[in-house]
């Protein structure tokens, strides 16, 4: 077994108590009550209007931030598929991993819904630069 393996095995219990811990006292949230739904309106291919810079309200230091911090999120399949492989998917460790990553996906639902709601970035250069 290497020392990895040896060091998660050790922590896995302190893993179970504090995951219990977390789960007991975690307050349930929802991404869509974040997001201003009434700002919105149709792009150009259902007959609205694409985006263009001058519909954003946020600076050129807070879209830069925006989207880094996105992107970031968008690679949680990534991230996933490399803790899940290394901590595995079994006991607390395996039911912390999933719960981290539908964690870390909300983030991303609300960031992305709010910055296309309200036009704070360019929605095809984002959906680019995820594909990338
Ligand atoms: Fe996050």
């Amino acid at each position: 077994m290497s020392n990895t393996n040896h060091l998660l095995e050790a922590l896995e219990p302190v893993v179970a108590e504090n995951l219990d811990r977390h789960l007991g006292m975690a307050q349930e949230w929802h991404p869509h009550d974040y997001i201003p739904w009434s700002e919105g309106r149709d792009f150009a291919l259902l007959g609205g209007e694409d985006w263009s810079p001058e519909q954003s309200r946020l600076s050129e230091t807070a879209k830069a931030a925006m989207i880094t911090n996105l992107l970031t999120e968008d690679n949680l399949p990534s991230y996933h598929r490399e803790i899940a492989t290394r901590f595995g998917r079994d006991g607390a460790w395996g039911t912390w991993v999933g719960r981290w990553t539908a964690e870390e996906n909300r983030h991303g639902i609300a960031m992305r819904d709010y910055l296309v709601v309200t036009r704070g970035v360019d929605p095809v250069e984002l959906e680019r630069a995820r594909m990338d």
